[in-house]
């Protein structure tokens, strides 16, 4: 199965859902293999703390080696096909993509660059099927449809919406409104969660550095829901979430210390 990671805005933490969800499916025991398809800005590898490589996807594309040359094993065990971020593959031709990917033996999450752009549409008309990823907000879900409209004109399947950095927020678009507005069924909600961040910085995917983030169970819920394989939300979250400990103790501290 091919699927792509795409989505109508930049920023809205595609690169950082392919790299997590492929390391949580990879733990769940899937064999999957991420690619960074965004060969303009590649930032895949970066996220994943490797930055020289002998072999990249360009080369692959250029047909000068094959795709299993350009296939890296991380630290981690996650599989993964990087983009070279020299500006000498600025012209490499993506519309060849399609061509080989059908010869990988895994399952494989495609990292996308934003918008409709020639790239993105190469990878889309290369996918079995598409997760479209937004921020829950009017403008990124506008051209989130964009996105979706693209998908079912090429004929790939829609897997569904994916929201990223939701802050529970008054402002914020709610799921059912998302689906109403796009159609579409929202299939994953991942918190806004500064371990992300932190995880950015130390280079090392959140689902691997921090196991009991909120983040990092969404990740592994949606890893669960594509492979097929069970993923059990450990049980002192469930109680976390239920009684929101944190903001409790927020309003608690408030009635001491008003600021
Ligand atoms: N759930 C999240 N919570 C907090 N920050 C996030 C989250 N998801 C992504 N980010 C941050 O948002 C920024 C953009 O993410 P990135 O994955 O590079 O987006 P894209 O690939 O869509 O351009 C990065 O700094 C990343 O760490
Ligand atoms: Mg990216």
């Amino acid at each position: 199965m091919i699927r792509g990671i795409l989505s109508g805005k930049g920023g809205v933490g595609k690169t950082t859902i392919t790299t997590n969800l492929g390391l949580a499916m990879h733990k769940l025991g899937e064999d999957v293999v991420v690619l960074d398809g965004d060969i303009k800005n590649p930032n895949l590898g970066l996220q994943l703390g490797l930055f020289n490589y002998n072999k990249t996807l360009q080369e692959v594309i250029e047909r000068q080696i094959s795709l299993l040359e350009a296939l890296y094993i991380h630290e981690t065990g996650l599989r993964f096909i990087p983009a070279h971020i020299s500006l000498k593959f600025l012209e490499t031709d993506s519309s060849r993509l399609k061509g080989f990917l059908k010869d990988i033996p895994y399952n494989l999450l495609i990292d996308s660059p934003p918008g409709l752009n020639k790239e993105s549409l190469s990878i889309l008309e290369s996918c079995d099927e598409v997760l479209v990823v937004s921020e829950p907000f009017l403008p990124d879900v506008t051209d989130c449809i964009k996105t979706i409209e693209m998908a079912r004109e090429f004929g790939v399947k829609v897997g569904g919406i994916i929201l990223n950095k939701i802050r529970n927020k008054d402002y914020e678009l709610g799921k059912e409104e998302i689906e109403g507005t796009t159609n579409t069924k929202v299939i994953s909600t991942i918190p806004f969660d500064e371990n992300v961040l932190r995880s950015l910085s130390l280079k090392n995917p959140v689902v691997n550095y921090k196991t009991l983030s909120e983040s990092t169970v969404s990740i592994f819920q949606l890893a669960s829901l594509l492979s097929g394989k069970e993923y059990k939300v450990p049980r002192f979250l469930e109680f976390r979430r239920l009684f929101q400990i944190q903001d409790f103790q927020n309003k608690f501290l408030r009635l001491f210390y008003p600021i």
